[in-house]
């Protein structure tokens, strides 16, 4: 098993590896959706090159990808599925690593934020039959979330068997490895919570019972590609899309077990978002996960350059993961190793379609010419 190795005044700009994937520096792009792989689902050849262009980062851990049709979220949201799929996420993953890139899929089920008109008319699913609240983006304009089916044990177990093909998938695919995504109010971070799990069966109630699905999933995941290559995102207490978890010590005793149960397989990293950082719970979280630390705060101010050198420095986390910065700037790392200016993110683009807010981010040799 591997341990959490930062000592304190580490540079960000130092190499470092999570499980099998070494990386040349410890700014990781976070996984940022951007919708633009049409009706298909399949990468083309402008998401090639905005991949390729942030291949300095020293991972790209890519946007949600859904792992069977009916786990889809969003409209343009790529996915891992199809024979096409696969074969577009292969030049994604050339284009990076003929740039001496490392690339790891992010692989989702969207569990209750979808609709039947984002989805291609499938069900919706999630652990309990509680919608959450709000409008979603559908190929009709806004619509409300539609109240989920109740997962069986027999559908959840389909649920797992789709999550393993899809990373097998990604590997065939040339990536580097995949970040299974339990954050952000996603089918995964449902199970975790007891707000959107009501279940009376193994998989509900008890912290223990609420992770076991996530245990399931990753340990089954690791088994299929190799632990080394495998990746896990949480976002305890973010309290997003009706995932609340208000309950410090609940959401310990979730989580701890969790991460006791997943430590042994020596998982390539844990990636956490939450706003306190430096604080008890998520350094507890660490400490009972024992590997490599990857953290966001994804607050409403965008992660600079002094806090990611600051975690790294002060031995916080292991890497850090950028989201908009990297999304602004295709050259961050070298933008930040030499304290040059940035651009500053479009979000009104941030979920368009097109080059526009995409691939015309200048890097910073391009502004001087
Ligand atoms: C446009 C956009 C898309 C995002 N898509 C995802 C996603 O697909 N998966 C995910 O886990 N987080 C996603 N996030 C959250 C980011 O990974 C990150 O946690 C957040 O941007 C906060 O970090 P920052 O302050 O460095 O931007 C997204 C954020 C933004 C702004």
């Amino acid at each position: 098993m591997t341990s959490a190795s930062v000592s304190a005044g580490t540079s960000l700009f130092t190499p470092v590896s999570l499980g099998d994937i070494e990386l040349a520096n410890r700014v990781v792009m976070a996984p940022l959706t951007r919708m633009r792989s049409g009706p298909s689902g399949v990468p083309g050849g402008l998401m090639i090159e905005h991949y390729r262009q942030r291949a300095s980062l020293g991972l790209i851990v890519t946007e949600g990808v859904y792992s069977s049709h009916e786990a889809q979220a969003f409209v343009g949201q790529p996915g891992i599925v199809t024979d096409e799929q696969v074969a577009g996420w292969r030049r994604v993953a050339e284009a990076v690593h003929a740039r001496g890139g490392r690339i790891v899929m992010q692989v989702v089920h969207a569990g209750r934020v979808t609709h039947p008109d984002v989805n291609g008319g499938r069900r919706v699913l999630a652990p309990s039959a509680i919608a959450v609240s709000g409008e979603g983006h559908t190929e009709k304009g806004k619509q409300s979330y539609p109240v989920p089916r109740a997962l069986t044990v027999a559908e959840a177990r389909t649920v797992l068997d789709d999550f393993v093909a899809a990373s097998r998938r990604a590997i065939e695919a040339g990536l580097d490895g995949v970040e299974i995504h339990a954050a952000n109010g996603y089918l995964l971070h449902e199970f975790l919570a007891p707000a959107s799990n009501r279940r009376t069966d193994g998989y509900g109630g008890t912290p223990t019972n609420r992770a076991r699905f996530v245990v399931e999933v990753v340990t089954a995941v690791a088994k299929a590609i190799g632990a080394g290559r495998v990746g896990l995102r949480i976002s305890p207490e973010r309290n997003i899309k009706d995932v609340l978890e208000t309950d410090r010590g609940d959401v310990l005793a979730t989580y701890g077990h969790l991460l006791d149960q997943l430590s042994p397989l020596g998982p390539a990293y844990l990636s956490v978002l939450h706003e306190e950082l430096r604080g008890g719970l998520v350094q507890e979280l660490r400490r009972r996960f024992g590997g490599k630390l990857m953290a966001n705060s994804g607050s409403s101010s965008i992660t600079s350059r002094e806090e990611a050198a600051g975690l790294i420095e002060a031995a916080h986390a292991d890497v850090v993961a950028v989201g908009r910065a990297a999304l602004a700037n295709p050259d961050l790392v070298e933008r930040w190793q030499g304290e040059h200016a940035e651009n500053e993110p479009r979000p009104a683009l941030f979920y368009t379609s097109g080059a526009e807010g995409y691939t015309d981010y200048p890097s910073f040799h391009a502004d001087r010419a």
